[in-house]
């Protein structure tokens, strides 16, 4: 992932391949070099026609969109993508639906279609699509070839639908450059889809309880103002660096819900590689990235309270680790990068009083760079002018630390573990009653690093469990589940790198990793899905670019809900897809179905805390 501030950085670091980068990179353990990217004479080699772009894609379950309903659709924004880099985003006006003669009124569901193309050579680039400053999309860009690629990303925006309602301004940060070298320009469309109600998509079985539907009634953006010659995030440098944004909400708020954006790059683009600063100091390494593998981004609010927390999946970029592992299937997460809410309603007490406030955002053991925003959605109580609340209890116990560290010379083995839990209860009384809203999010991580030969080997075994709970209590005491999400992130990485001389390498790895959550959201037929990966192969990199090698990726994805089920078991190698078996309904949903010759025993989503779910087992038999 290359996020070079300028013209000038990009060649300081192309310099740099030949030294050692600034950049991180996993699989370069001693000397580290930015991902490399392919050659184009490993490319050429191949008889592609030139009017058969290669597709990329990433695995994902269709969006349930209403069967047989054709979509009012519109492009929002055309653009190419060229000379970005430090640069204002690229900015649309964005007209609703209503005003561009649409003729239904309301919507089952509304996607945002993110298509591009691309030919010749270019990093894989981070980027993000904002609307009136929130954030609607986080991505990556696929690395293209000399024959050309394309790939389009769906995602239902619906929980943004009071945003969409309005005019507003779109913004699309996508920090490109093109040298002799680097010829890739991204050309690019985003166009939306405007489904129409009536013919329900069949999932809105149970009714919500009133007025705790899924979509808020007004979005505030929690990023950076546009005129920056960025993407709107903030970006986080290190640990102690703290963004902020103030935001005044309106005195009839009855529910809050702040969905956090991250994403990782540089020295931090593989966190869970990182080694421990013990190591790095015994060996006298430099430019080795440290700090560890344990990663919290914290929320605060006014500085003084930490409302909630996110341990980040460990999303990697289409460059990542082999970049021949992500042709043309990308990695988990990698082109719709995974938003994480946390429930601020019990906090609306500190924030109703018409004043400005401040949320703020850090990340534990950060190195350059983090790109952090969020979305504060808001319900609003109609009926009434102002509700009131009351924060009943609060506890968020410190992160508790584990490490044993054993350092032999340049060989080691490092096991760390960490674990937290932040619980809230509050009170809103609105025209709905007195609602008490309780609020559990509970992490925990674990993290077996392995360094040997000469620290070109490495090995890395992690787990991070990520618990988020929350219960709303009525007067007439009925206790209602508004959300259980149980999310486990399983990842194996194995790398062994191989110094040929003449400024070249060879690296051999894998890397197996899935994103496994099991989910109930009220008013929603409660999910499971899992979502597992597996990549192997090798690459020859010489002055960063990859010269030969292959890549082969294996990936099976169920996702079952309300007795539906949605199935793919697909692989590629050297860019060819070697099976592809899709189904919907699984034969009933009742087969067995893990390896693939790697354990995914290991990555069933067991809640870590058998006692924390008893009364949750029923929710979903696994
Ligand atoms: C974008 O839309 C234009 C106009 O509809 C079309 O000609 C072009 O091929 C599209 N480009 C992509 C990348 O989809
Ligand atoms: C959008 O802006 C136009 C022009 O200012 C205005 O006529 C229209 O009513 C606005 N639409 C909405 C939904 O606010
Ligand atoms: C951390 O980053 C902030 C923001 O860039 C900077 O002001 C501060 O000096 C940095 N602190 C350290 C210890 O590097
Ligand atoms: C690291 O540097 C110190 C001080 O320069 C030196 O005493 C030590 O031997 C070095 N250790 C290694 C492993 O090179
Ligand atoms: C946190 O800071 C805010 C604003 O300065 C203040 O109103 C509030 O009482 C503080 N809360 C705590 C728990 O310290
Ligand atoms: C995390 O919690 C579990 C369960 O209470 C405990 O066994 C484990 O030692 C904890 N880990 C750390 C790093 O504190
Ligand atoms: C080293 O690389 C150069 C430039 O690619 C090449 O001409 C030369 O033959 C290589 N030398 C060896 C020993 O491989
Ligand atoms: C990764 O490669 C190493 C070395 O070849 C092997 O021992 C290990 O089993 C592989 N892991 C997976 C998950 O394929
Ligand atoms: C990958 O496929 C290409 C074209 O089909 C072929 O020329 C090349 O040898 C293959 N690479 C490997 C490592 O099998
Ligand atoms: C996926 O397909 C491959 C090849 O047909 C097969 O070996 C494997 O067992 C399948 N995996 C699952 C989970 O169905």
């Amino acid at each position: 992932m290359a996020t070079s501030s300028s013209l000038l950085s990009l060649f300081l670091l192309i310099h740099h391949f030949i030294s050692s980068a600034t950049a991180n990179n996993l699989h370069r353990s001693r000397y580290l070099r930015p991902s490399p990217v392919l050659d184009s004479i490993l490319d050429s080699s191949l008889t592609y026609r030139a009017d058969s772009p290669t597709r990329f894609f990433e695995v994902t379950k269709p969006i349930d969109t209403p069967p047989a309903a054709e979509p009012f659709s519109y492009l929002v924004l055309r653009h190419q993508f060229a000379f970005t880099y430090g640069k204002p985003p690229v900015l649309a006006t964005y007209i609703p639906p209503s005003d561009q003669g649409c003729p239904f009124g309301d919507f089952s569901n509304i996607v945002l279609e993110w298509t591009a193309t691309c030919r010749g050579r270019q990093f894989d680039r981070i980027f993000g699509v904002w609307l009136g400053g929130v954030e609607l999309l986080r991505s990556c860009t696929a690395e293209p070839r000399p024959t050309g690629i394309v790939w389009t990303v769906q995602k239902d925006i619906t929980r943004y639908h009071s945003l969409l309602m309005k005019n507003g301004t779109l913004a699309v940060y996508l920090g490109n450059l093109i040298t002799k070298v680097y010829t890739g320009i991204y050309d690019v469309n985003i166009t939306i889809h405007f489904y129409p109600a009536g013919a329900a998509a069949g999932l809105d079985s149970s009714k919500p309880l009133r007025g705790y539907h899924s979509t808020a009634d007004l979005i505030l953006p929690i990023s950076r103002k546009p005129h920056i010659n960025d993407g709107l995030w903030f970006k986080i440098e290190n640990s102690t660096d703290t963004e902020s944004k103030k935001f005044r909400i309106p005195p009839n708020v009855y529910r809050a819900v702040l969905e956090v954006y991250v994403s990782f790059h540089e020295n931090d683009e593989f966190w869970y590689g990182n080694y421990p600063n013990e190591y790095i100091k015994a060996n006298n390494l430099t430019s080795v990235a440290g700090n560890g593998p344990f990663r919290e981004v914290l929320v605060t609010l006014d500085r003084n309270t930490t409302v909630g927390s996110v341990w980040p999946f460990t999303v990697i970029f289409t460059g990542g680790v082999n970049p021949l592992f992500w042709r043309p299937i990308t990695a988990v997460g990698s082109f719709d990068l995974p938003s994480y809410d946390i429930e601020i309603t019990p906090f609306l007490s500190r924030i109703l009083d018409g004043e400005p406030h401040e949320l703020g955002f850090s990340i534990t053991n950060a190195l350059n760079v983090w790109y952090v925003d969020a979305n504060l959605h808001l319900w609003l109580d109609h009926k009434s002018k102002r509700t009131e609340s009351e924060l009943v209890s609060y506890s968020s116990s410190p992160v508790a630390y584990s490490s044993e560290l054993e350092v032999n010379g340049l060989d080691g083995k490092f096991i760390i573990g960490a674990n937290r839990s932040i619980s809230a209860t509050g009170w809103v009384r609105s025209s709905y009653g007195k609602i008490t809203t309780v609020s559990n999010q509970r992490f925990e991580f674990s993290n077996t690093m392995v360094v040997g030969n000469e620290a070109n080997l490495q090995i890395i075994e992690q787990t991070i469990r990520y618990d988020d709970k929350v219960d709303l209590k009525t007067e007439e005491s009925s206790c209602v589940r508004l959300v259980r999400s149980y999310k486990k992130f399983p990842f194996k990485f194995y790398s062994n790198t191989f110094d040929q001389g003449n400024e070249t390498y060879s690296l051999v790895a894998n890397v197996t990793l899935a994103f496994n959550e099991k989910k109930v959201v009220l008013g929603v037929p409660g999910s499971k899905l899992r979502n597992a990966q597996k990549a192997d192969g090798y690459m020859v990199v010489k002055d960063n670019l990859v010269v030969s090698g292959l890549g082969s990726t294996s990936e099976v994805y169920r996702f079952d809900r309300n007795g539906g089920c949605y199935f793919r078991n697909v692989s590629s190698s050297n860019y060819t897809i070697l099976y592809d078996d899709v189904r919907r309904g699984c034969g009933g949903g009742r087969r067995e179905w893990p390896p693939l010759g790697f354990d995914l025993s290991s990555s069933g989503i067991y809640p870590f805390r058998k006692a924390f779910i008893e009364s949750d087992e029923a929710m979903n038999g696994d």
